[in-house]
């Protein structure tokens, strides 16, 4: 293939890209979920609190990949507000309920 074939296709690269149209609110290439770390937290009451508290200081999978009861759950959620994790009075039972309920020994 010649040097001017290859130009040409670099072009109508070039002008495909151009005529991908960009949305109003963000690129026209998206990642499959705006929010990378959406997909690792199941669906539950006690989602947003596990999202908000327990990203600051590691990866969430150190969570994820626990299987704990509840109250092997309630001891690590202790242990991590010694360590700093904000979590509200009234969040604790709901997160903890949350853990053990999708990360507990027979999920
Ligand atoms: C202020 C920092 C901090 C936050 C916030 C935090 N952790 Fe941790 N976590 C740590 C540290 C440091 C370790 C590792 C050392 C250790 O286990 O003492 C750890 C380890 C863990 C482990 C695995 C180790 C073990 O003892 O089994 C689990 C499970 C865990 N955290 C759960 C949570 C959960 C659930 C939350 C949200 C409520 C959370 N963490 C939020 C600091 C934090």
């Amino acid at each position: 293939m010649s040097a001017r074939h290859w130009s040409a296709l670099m072009l109508g690269g070039l002008l495909f890209c151009a005529e991908v149209p960009a949305s109003a609110d963000g690129p026209a290439v998206q990642l499959a979920s705006p929010d990378p770390v959406a997909g690792i937290w199941p669906e539950g009451e006690g989602r947003e609190i596990a999202r908000r508290a327990c990203h600051d200081c590691h990866d969430p999978i150190v969570i994820t990949a626990s299987r704990l009861t509840a109250a092997q759950w309630s001891a690590r959620v202790d242990a991590m507000l010694a360590k700093g994790a904000k979590v509200g009075d009234d969040e604790i039972d709901v997160l903890i309920d949350y853990l053990a309920a999708h990360f507990g020994p027979t999920p």
